[in-house]
């Protein structure tokens, strides 16, 4: 099948010199995007930026901003039978881009933020979209209870949620530990490498991309 992976941190421009980010490694979206290829589907990677190598096969859109990665999934969503959105999006970014480097000044300076567009929340509705539909949650509290409830108002079929207060797992790291929250029921994937679930979650989609056909 044809899948559409977001991938990595994005990064949001205050000057241009500085911008906001987060320490998204890109790890897992890279793993699910080669567990993906080495299964035979046909992958485009759209990624912020990450140290990480392409992974052979895979069709590779590199962005920047979280308005970049909207403008590229909304453009190469509708022909796509399935999507994970494993990239963590900056939800706000600076309202401004100043033309020259920001020089110090008072003791104090304040930034305002504006939301940038939630992507996986306009998959459904604004951008049409029929085909397998995966978002992840990264979450501190409450995981199950937070990704059931994302998993409703995002119109998912799938969440793949990970509980980024462990040390050690999650973030940045080769290892992780997913929950895997359906709309019926919920299956616990103990800790174990990136590269491993990633095949378990492809499996888990390839199942729900057959159900869907029958
Ligand atoms: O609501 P929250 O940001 O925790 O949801 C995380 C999920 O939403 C992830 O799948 C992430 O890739 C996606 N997301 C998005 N656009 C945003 C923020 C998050 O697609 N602006």
């Amino acid at each position: 099948m044809k899948v559409l992976i977001t991938a990595g941190p994005t990064r949001e421009p205050l000057d241009p010199v500085r911008y906001l980010t987060n320490r998204s490694s890109g790890k897992m979206g890279y793993a699910l995007a080669q567990a993906f290829a080495d299964a035979g589907h046909q992958v485009l990677l759209v990624s912020g930026p990450s140290q990480l190598d392409v992974p052979p096969g895979v069709d590779f859109l590199p962005i920047e901003t979280a308005d970049e990665m909207h403008q590229a999934v909304a453009r190469h969503l509708p022909r796509m039978e399935a999507a994970v959105f494993a990239a963590a999006v900056a939800d706000y970014r600076p309202a401004t881009v100043a033309g020259q480097k920001i020089k110090k000044a008072g003791e104090t300076l304040t930034l305002e933020l504006v939301r940038t567009p939630d992507i996986l929340g306009e998959a459904r509705d604004k951008m049409g979209f029929d085909g397998i539909l995966v978002g992840f949650a990264a979450e501190t509290e409450n995981l199950e209870a937070n990704a059931r409830d994302k998993l409703g108002r995002k119109r998912c079929d799938l969440i793949v949620a990970n509980d980024v207060s462990k040390p050690d797992i999650g973030f940045d790291s080769d290892r992780n530990e997913l929950l895997l929250v359906f709309p019926e029921h919920t299956v616990a994937l103990p800790e174990d490498e990136k590269h491993h679930l990633a095949r378990h979650v492809v499996k888990e989609i390839e199942l729900l991309a057959a159900g869907r056909k029958s």
